[in-house]
């Protein structure tokens, strides 16, 4: 493959300034100045015109987008940790590479899956929504009264990067009681260390008040909350997603929800993004952010870095650092 000097970069979405500036100088770059999704035919017009694609998980990089003919690009840098918005088989057989950005976003991750966990407990949403709509009468005892995360049982689903750091957030943090399910065993020191018990996935479901999920979205993984396992959680127990939307059925959710299966829901992602699951939009008892999981200066910021850093080295024919496919 040969690159020009200065390969020419789309940029699918705005990103922060210092990232588009360090783009700008290295690469011929198309930013996207409207910050309108580009939608299938100008991600096809991107792939025909450019040596590489900076893209995002709102863009849909599927089989038919990638059979894009003449095609030029040779990478595609994802903005992100997950890409299951790439159709990474369609990629290979396209011969364009493939790179995410890890590591970068776990803590800013990790700090809104408690935040939904205490939003949820302590029914903050609610109560901001009573104060606004002017519904609040004053302090009395028996006021918009929740539940204590402190001391709790949290179940982890998926001990990768993210898990790791909400565990270590909720046991040094809160106290919390750790149990887990996961392909992978935590080395025996940091398993010590968190006082972390690994069951079996039906397991956490059963024995935690407070469920979060950390796994990829895959085949393997969609519907893992399912009306089965969300059957099996006590009354009290909530449900936290900052994963990815397809992990959880959203239907049987909103039903375990409406009919008190279980007390609440934090989610920051869904199935069909932006679209959200009318059942649960009806709900009080469910938290609903708009994907803000790595939304800081600071993960985005070192997310466009990262992404930067895999195109300078594809573009001086070296190891990518977080090539994905
Ligand atoms: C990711 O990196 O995959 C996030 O969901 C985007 O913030």
């Amino acid at each position: 493959m040969t690159l020009p000097a200065r390969p020419v970069v789309t940029v699918t979405r705005r990103l922060p300034a210092s990232v588009e500036a360090a783009l700008t100088e290295r690469f011929e770059v198309r930013l996207n100045r409207g910050d309108t999704p580009l939608g299938p035919p100008g991600l096809r017009e991107a792939l025909a015109t450019s040596d590489a694609v900076l893209c995002t998980v709102s863009d849909r990089l599927d089989e038919e987008v990638l059979r894009v003919e003449p095609l030029r690009a040779s990478l595609l840098a994802n903005f992100g940790v997950g890409f299951e918005h790439i159709d990474l088989a369609a990629a290979r057989a396209r011969g364009i590479a493939v790179t995410n950005t890890p590591g970068v976003l776990t803590e800013d991750t990790a700090d809104l899956a408690i935040a939904l966990m205490l939003m949820v407990l302590r029914r903050l949403g609610e109560g901001e929504r009573e104060l606004r709509a002017g519904a609040w009468r004053g302090w009395h005892p028996m006021h918009h009264l929740g539940r204590r995360l402190s001391g709790k049982t949290l179940g982890i689903v998926g001990m990768g990067r993210i898990g790791r750091a909400v565990a270590r957030r909720a046991v040094h943090g809160f106290g919390m009681r750790l149990l887990y399910a996961s392909r992978t065993e935590l080395p025996p020191g940091e398993a010590a260390a968190l006082d972390a018990v690994h069951v079996e996935l039906d397991r956490v479901f059963a024995e935690s008040d407070v469920v979060s999920l950390h796994v990829p979205s895959s085949g393997e993984t969609r519907h893992l909350a399912n009306a089965r396992r969300l059957q099996l959680m006590p009354p009290h127990g909530i449900l936290i997603n900052t994963a990815r939307g397809g992990v959880v059925d959203e239907t049987a959710l909103a039903e375990a929800l409406r009919s008190g299966t279980i007390a609440g829901a934090g989610l920051d992602v869904y199935a069909e993004e932006p679209r959200v699951h009318p059942g649960l939009l009806a709900l009080q008892n469910v938290v609903l952010l708009p994907h803000l999981g790595s939304a800081t200066v600071e993960s985005r910021t070192a997310m466009g870095m990262r992404a930067f850093e895999n195109l300078v080295a594809w573009s001086e024919g070296r190891e990518l650092p977080d090539r994905v496919g």
